[in-house]
This record gives C-alpha cells, sequence and structure tokens, in this order.
C-alpha cells in the first residue's frame, strides 16, 4: 500500500464523523483532499463547510460546496485535518502547507477535531518536522533570534506567502518533550501569529491509515 492509499482510506474514513445537515471545519493538504473528494460524495446531505486555506475553498467550491464565514457561526461539530507529526497524546506539528493559523482557528472553534494521516506521521517525540512559525514580516529576523534562543534553528520559508500575507519560518533540530509549554512560549513572541504545535488544541479522534487498514484512537 502506497503512502497516498493510506491517507486516502484514512480521509474516507473520517466520512463516518459527518452528520447530516452539518456544517464540517475542513483543513489543508494532501489528505484532505481526499476528505473533500469523499464529501462531494455526500454534499447533498451537507449544509456547508468551514474552511482553513484558499486552496481548500476553491476545491470545495469547485464541487459546489456551499462555503460558511466562521463568524457566521457559534460552533462547529466537526473539524477534519491532517498533520506533519502526531504524538501518542494526539499533540500535533502542523503547518507544512503554511495554513497553520487559520487551521488552528477553525480548530478552536470546533467541537471534536479529527486527525487524518497516514502512518509515517506518528512519532515517539515531536520535532522532527521542522516546526512552522507563521510570522509579521517585519519581525521575522526578530522572531528567528529568540528562536535561536530556544535551542531552534530557524529558517525561512522562502518564496511563501501565507492566506494572512504573513511569511513562514521553519524551526529546525528541537525536541519537543514538552509540547503545551513550548507552545506558549513561541507564541509569547511579539510578531509570532501562531505556532505549528496543536497541543492545547490536541486531536479528539486519530484516524490512521496503515498496510493493515485504518486504526481509530480516541483522545484520553
Ligand atoms: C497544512 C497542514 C497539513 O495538515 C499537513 O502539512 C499535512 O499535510 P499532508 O496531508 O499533505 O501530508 O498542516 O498546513
Amino acid at each position: 500500500m502506497t503512502q497516498d492509499e493510506m491517507k486516502k482510506a484514512a480521509a474516507w474514513a473520517a466520512l463516518e464523523y459527518v452528520s447530516p445537515n452539518s456544517i464540517v471545519g475542513v483543513g489543508t493538504g494532501s489528505t484532505v483532499n481526499h476528505f473533500i473528494d469523499a464529501l462531494g460524495t455526500i454534499k447533498h446531505q451537507l449544509k456547508g463547510a468551514v474552511s482553513s486555506s484558499d486552496a481548500s475553498s476553491a476545491r470545495l467550491s469547485e464541487l459546489g460546496i456551499p462555503l460558511f464565514d466562521l463568524n457566521e457561526l457559534e460552533h462547529i461539530d466537526v473539524y477534519v485535518d491532517g498533520a506533519d507529526e502526531i504524538d501518542a497524546s494526539m499533540a500535533m506539528i502542523k503547518g507544512g502547507g503554511a495554513a497553520l493559523t487559520r487551521e488552528k482557528i477553525v480548530a478552536a472553534v470546533a467541537k471534536q477535531f479529527i486527525c487524518i494521516v497516514d502512518n509515517t506521521k506518528l512519532v515517539s517525540t515531536l520535532g522532527q518536522f521542522p516546526l512552522p512559525v507563521e510570522v509579521i514580516p517585519m519581525a521575522r529576523e526578530y522572531v528567528a533570534r529568540q528562536l535561536t534562543l530556544l535551542g531552534g534553528e530557524p529558517r525561512y520559508r522562502e518564496g511563501v506567502v501565507t492566506d494572512n500575507g504573513n511569511h513562514i519560518i521553519d524551526v529546525h533540530g528541537l525536541v519537543i518533550t514538552e509540547p503545551k509549554e513550548l507552545e506558549q512560549r513561541i507564541n509569547a513572541i511579539v510578531g509570532v501569529v501562531t505556532n505549528g504545535l496543536f497541543a492545547e488544541r490536541a486531536a479528539d479522534i486519530l484516524l490512521m491509515g496503515t498496510p493493515q487498514g485504518v486504526s481509530r484512537q480516541q483522545h484520553v
């Protein structure tokens, strides 16, 4: 089974968590693209979607799925998104696709976060995947110096501008043993919009594609 087949299996398994006549939160990335295709097959049963990126919005619109502004909604039942890494406590690194800030906002409003991944994303300690940090452009070098003081090796993701008009710094070389603490410390640096640690708001359900099928895990 290829990595993409495992992503697809996890994505289609997430359909089970989408209730009829609901508004579903939709993340970003290649795994979520499979989920959007799956949503297309039940689009007439859906009220619509809230999207975490311009890229996902475009795919949802192509399928004729109505898009809602998050400000119009008090809550969303379910948010479905991928991850770059996830650990046993369901804390994640996200933002490989530079959509981390909107992803974190939609996840905050959702009652349930369903994380869909292939089995290469499960790690014992977060940090091998460089941690993305979205920064206000004029603060980029200042934030990079502060991130170095935290023990990381920041690298500017050249040529990338987020949907919010900001820059991304990827922090290499971190061994993240206290994800909640690091998430807060990085977010406290002036000029940081947010960072890709999703530990304060971890996933509730993990659907992981494996060669043996899709495994399910619930946050305890
Ligand atoms: C985008 C993300 C994605 O969820 C993450 O990068 C995983 O992507 P993929 O499903 O393509 O492996 O956080 O900002």
